[in-house]
C-alpha cells in the first residue's frame, strides 16, 4: 500500500505526463536531466548522453550481456530500460508510480516488438509494473533477482528511502551494480525560502533529499561499495536553464501550468546556482562473493557435494567435471574442464574473475569420489 503522499505523487505525474512529453522530450519522452559535453549541445542530444553516461560507467563495473537482468526503478516511459534490453537481448523490468508512464511503456514495448516480430528480430524481453519503489519488497518478494539496478531521477520522490535502498541491496546479485542519476539536496529545506520551496520541492511532491556526501554515506550503510560519484551541478543549470527558455515559446498559453514549469525550472536554476541542490551520479557495487573452483560435477561426487554446502555458505560456486554440461544459476555455474589440457583450464579460468577457493578431491580410484547416503540439493 502506498502512503497518502506517494499517491499525491501519483496524482502529479498523472497531470503532468502531457505537458513534460509536450515540453521536455518530444521525441523520446525521456524524463531526466541533460549531460552536456559542451554548453551548445541540444536538450536533446544532453538527455542521451546522460543515459549513454551511466552506461557507460556500468560497463567498467559489470557489463550488462544477455543473461543480465535490469531493475529500472522509477522508469517513467521506459525508453532507457527498452533500448538498454533491445541492445543487450537482457531482460529488464520497470518500475513507475505513474499510471500514465507506465501506459506509455508498455504501448511503446508492445509497438517495437510488432516491429521486430515484422523483421524476425527476437522479442525485447521488458515487464512494467505500476507500483511504488516503496514497495519493491511486495513487488519482488524474491533475493537476487538482478545484476543491475538502474533509477534517473526518480529516487528523490520514493517517500520510504530506507525501504528503497534496503531493497536494492536485496535485489542485486553477488558483484551486482547499481546505477543512479538523483537530484541532491545540498542544503536542508529549513534553509530554503517559501518562494524556492514551492517552485523546487512542492509542483513535483519532493519530500526530501541528500547531500552528494549523505547520499555516499547512506549507499554505504546498506552494504553497497561505491566505486564511483560524480556531483554535475552545471548540467542541470544548462538544462533547467534551456527547458525554462523553451517554456517562453508557451507564455501565452491560458493554461497556467506552463507558466508554472517556466518558474519552476527558473527556481531550480537559481537554487542550483545557490548551493541548495544539485545533481550526480552515484555507481555502486553489491560485493561478490567468495569463489570456489572445485572439481566434480556428477551427481554424486565429492566435489558436488562440497559445493553445495560453499553455495549455502554464500560461495559463489565454480564446479567442473571432464564432461559437464554449462549451467548458470544464481551463484552456481559448471563447466566442462579437461584439467590434462592447459587450453581447457585457461577456458575455465578466462570466465572466474576471482578466486578465494580450490579443492581438487580425488578418491583413492583416481576419480572424483562417488558418496553414498543422501544428497543435498541445490
Ligand atoms: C523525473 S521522472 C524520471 C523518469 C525516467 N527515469 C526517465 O529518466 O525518463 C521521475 C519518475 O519517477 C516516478 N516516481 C515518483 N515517485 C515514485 C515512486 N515512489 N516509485 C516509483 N516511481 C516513482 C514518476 O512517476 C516519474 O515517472
Amino acid at each position: 500500500m502506498i502512503n497518502e503522499q506517494e499517491k499525491t505523487t501519483r496524482t502529479k505525474f498523472n497531470f503532468l505526463k502531457q505537458y513534460y512529453d509536450e515540453t521536455w522530450d518530444e521525441a523520446a519522452h525521456t524524463l531526466h536531466v541533460g549531460l552536456f559535453k559542451k554548453e551548445t549541445d541540444s536538450l536533446p542530444t544532453a538527455y542521451k548522453q546522460a543515459t549513454e553516461h551511466l552506461l557507460e560507467n556500468i560497463e567498467t563495473i559489470a557489463p550488462i550481456s544477455k543473461s543480465s537482468t535490469v531493475l529500472d526503478v522509477g522508469c517513467g516511459t521506459g525508453k532507457t530500460l527498452i533500448e538498454l534490453c533491445a541492445k543487450f537481448g537482457c531482460s529488464g523490468v520497470g518500475v513507475d508510480l505513474s499510471d500514465e508512464q507506465i501506459k506509455d511503456a508498455k504501448i511503446y514495448v508492445r509497438e517495437l516488438n510488432a516491429e521486430r516480430k515484422a523483421k524476425k528480430l527476437p522479442k525485447v524481453k521488458v515487464q512494467f509494473v505500476r507500483a511504488s519503489a516503496s514497495e519493491l519488497s511486495q513487488v519482488f518478494p524474491k533475493n537476487e533477482m538482478f545484476t543491475h539496478v538502474i533509477s534517473q531521477d526518480a529516487i528523490m520522490l520514493v517517500a520510504d528511502k530506507q525501504a528503497l535502498y534496503e531493497n536494492v541491496y536485496r535485489l542485486l546479485a553477488p558483484g551486482g551494480v547499481f546505477a543512479l542519476a538523483d537530484f541532491l539536496a545540498q542544503a536542508a529545506q529549513s534553509e530554503l525560502t517559501s518562494n524556492e520551496h514551492d517552485l523546487v520541492y512542492k509542483m513535483v511532491n519532493w519530500n526530501e533529499g541528500f547531500s552528494f556526501k549523505v547520499y555516499q554515506q547512506i549507499l554505504q550503510a546498506v552494504g553497497l561499495k561505491i566505486v564511483k560519484a560524480e556531483q554535475r551541478d552545471q548540467d542541470m543549470i544548462w538544462t533547467y536553464g534551456k527547458l525554462a527558455k523553451k517554456m517562453k515559446a508557451y507564455e501565452n498559453k491560458i493554461d497556467g501550468t506552463y507558466t508554472e514549469l517556466k518558474n519552476r525550472y527558473e527556481g531550480i536554476v537559481s537554487a542550483v546556482e545557490n548551493d541548495k541542490m544539485g545533481w550526480g551520479f552515484f555507481f555502486a557495487e553489491k560485493p561478490a562473493r567468495k569463489t570456489a573452483l572445485i572439481a566434480g560435477t556428477k551427481t554424486k561426487s565429492i566435489g558436488r557435494y562440497v559445493a553445495v554446502a560453499l553455495h549455502k555458505l554464500g560461495y559463489e560456486i565454480w564446479l567442473y567435471g571432464r564432461t559437464a554440461k554449462n549451467v548458470d544459476k544464481a551463484g552456481w555455474h559448471e563447466r566442462a574442464c579437461d584439467i590434462s589440457s592447459e587450453k581447457s583450464i585457461a577456458k575455465l579460468l578466462n570466465e572466474v574473475k576471482s578466486l578465494d577457493l580450490v579443492l581438487m578431491m580425488a578418491d583413492a580410484e583416481g576419480g572424483h569420489g562417488i558418496l553414498d547416503g543422501r544428497y543435498p540439493v541445490l
